[in-house]
């Protein structure tokens, strides 16, 4: 058992950001980091084309980023939001800058600024194409300054601790639910602990491991939105996963696709189907660097038009040198499958990548549920409403870890005394005895998201994907209340409900919007909505 003033769940952008503040602020409290991987093992990692930020007043302005945003959110942002992230955005940038993070500069001294689809101006930060690991670093080396931040690594959080465990009933119109803590499971001894906190911040990132082929990296299965749903928390507009247009394609490679960064097409890439046409004047005036979700429903309809499995990416016109001053990751990773990108154009197809909706949170990062807070990934802010705009979650996640820090550095609790609080009852439970039954589950839930709940829907598709899910919830939770509790486990069953709450939120919506496009509604509504469940 633990106790600590300041709950952290996970590592990445958002999480850090939090605790790094808070540490500043508090030098005599505790704030514990948990994280269920290695400490850097995070979407943030990963992160390619940078941070979307107004640092070159001259030419863009706040209003243009908010325009940009609200425009590619297609009607369902708070403009409130927007204007919050695009507006503070700008002192979290110049903070990460502050704790070490660098990005490239051009030979003027100057900020070199990327594009990317969506985007009026050249506005995004970044370091070469590896800014995610770049900031990473610069979080995790700060960290280290701080003695009152305990970090643990390998323990993976498995429930938010509610009233319902002191023996209440707790119900969606339960008042006041609290939070108290979590159930934590520690892998190298197996044992479930108990770690009590006065504020718990959720920070757990995204989900895009629902999917068989995606962007994210194995931690991404929406942990955070399943616990909360699961303590009766309010989560909203799940239905909006964005597809990234251009994963490389790798036939036979299974798990987490390696990305090209949009900002290739900002500097100059064109998309081309089969025969070698430049396709995207077909579906857009604004052609490579349309939103996303145009993009990549441009992509899938050509695939399907053609019957291959993806498209190129066409480089070869472009100025090599430069390239890989500014791509070095990318080049790489395509000479080493055989792709020379002056030579040969880059196969790419569209893969899961952000989930726009999340648990839902106010402008403090606050929850449906008392001392208990989400930033990043995980939350729902209104930032993106049916599309994020590219580069704009990094700079979500810094502003919503500061906002959570300075509302909850506010809040002092207590913890609640250890002994309210039961210990994790695993009686009756066996080691599991087959993995298959886990790891097949998974398979036929990747699956049946992929091709049923992907970027192009239909109501069928959709009645399909909620049996078969129905089907895969049941087994699953028989085989949870038999077995030894294992992280496979619960992130089989964590994604199970993700997946449900995407899908229901798909059938809940009767029209196409942003990254929500079902054939069966094909329009836009009048009526402006967000779901929530
Ligand atoms: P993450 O960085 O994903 O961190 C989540 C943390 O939670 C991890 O430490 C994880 O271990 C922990 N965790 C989860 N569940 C549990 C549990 N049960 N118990 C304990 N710990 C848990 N965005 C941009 O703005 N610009 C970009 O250029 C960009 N490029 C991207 C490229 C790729 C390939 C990907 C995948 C994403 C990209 N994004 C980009 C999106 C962006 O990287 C993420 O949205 C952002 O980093 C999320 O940060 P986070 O702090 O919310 O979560
Ligand atoms: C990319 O580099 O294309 C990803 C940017 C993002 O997801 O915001």
């Amino acid at each position: 058992m633990k106790q600590t003033d300041f709950l952290v769940i996970g590592s990445g952008i958002a999480g850090l950001t939090y605790a790094l503040k808070m540490a500043a602020r508090y030098p005599h409290k505790k704030i514990t980091v948990v994280t269920k991987a290695a400490a850097e093992e995070t979407n943030t990692k990963y992160a390619q084309g940078g941070i979307a930020g107004v640092t070159d007043f001259e030419n863009d302005s706040f209003e243009k980023h908010i325009n940009d945003t609200l425009i590619a959110g297609d009607g369902l942002c708070n403009p409130q939001t927007v204007e919050i992230v695009v507006k503070e955005g700008v002192d979290r940038i110049r903070e990460l800058i502050e704790w070490g993070a660098e990005f490239d500069k051009g030979v003027n001294g100057e900020y070199a600024l990327g594009m990317e689809g969506g985007h009026s101006e050249y506005r995004i930060l970044h370091h070469k194409d590896v800014t995610g690991k770049e900031t990473e670093r610069a979080l995790l080396e700060k960290v280290n300054e701080y003695p009152n931040i305990e970090f643990i690594k390998h323990w993976f959080v498995i429930e938010l601790i509610t009233q319902h465990h002191l023996g209440y009933l707790v119900t969606k119109s339960t008042p006041d639910i609290q939070c108290y803590g979590v159930y934590v499971l520690n892998t190298s001894n197996n044992q479930i602990e108990k770690i009590l906190a006065g504020n718990t911040l959720l920070a757990t990132g995204g989900n895009g491991q629902v999917y068989r082929s995606t962007t994210n990296p194995s931690i991404a299965t929406g942990d955070g939105v399943a616990m909360v749903y699961r303590a009766k928390g309010r989560i909203e507009n799940m239905e909006f996963i964005q597809f990234h247009p251009t994963a490389l394609y790798e036939p036979g490679v299974g798990g987490q696709a390696f990305l090209i960064t949009e900002a290739v097409r900002g500097d100059g890439g064109i998309l081309r189907n089969k025969k070698g046409e430049a396709f995207m004047e077909r579906y857009d005036e604004r052609k490579d660097l349309a939103p996303r979700d145009i993009v990549a429903r441009a992509i899938d309809s050509e695939m399907k038009i053609t019957g291959t499995e993806h498209v190129y990416l066409d480089c070869r016109h472009m100025d090599r040198e430069k390239f890989i001053h500014h791509f070095p990751n990318i080049y790489e990773k395509c000479l080493s499958i055989g792709i020379d990108i002056s030579k040969h154009m880059i196969p790419v197809a569209p893969a899961a990548h952000y989930s726009c909706g999340g648990i839902k949170t106010d402008e403090w990062g606050r929850t449906s549920i008392r001392n208990l807070y989400a930033a990043g990934e995980c939350a729902s802010t209104g930032l993106h409403g049916a599309n994020r705009l590219a580069s704009n979650s990094l700079l979500e996640a810094m502003v919503f870890g500061h906002r959570a820090f300075e509302h909850s550095a506010s809040n002092l609790n207590n913890p609640i005394s250890p002994e309210k609080i039961p210990d994790w009852n695993a009686a009756g439970t066996t080691d599991p005895r087959e993995m298959i039954l886990i790891t097949q589950s998974l398979k036929e839930l990747q699956l049946l998201m992929s091709d049923y709940v992907g970027i192009v829907r239909t109501n069928v598709r959709l009645e399909r994907a909620m049996k078969r899910l129905d089907l895969l919830w049941t087994e699953t939770e028989q085989l949870y209340q038999a077995t030894r509790i294992s992280p496979q486990l619960c992130e089989l069953r964590n994604m199970i409900s993700v997946a449900f709450l995407i899908v229901k939120g798909a059938q809940f919506r009767k029209e196409s919007r942003g990254l929500h496009f079902n054939t069966d509604y094909p329009e836009k509504s009048t009526l402006l909505q967000n779901i929530v469940l």
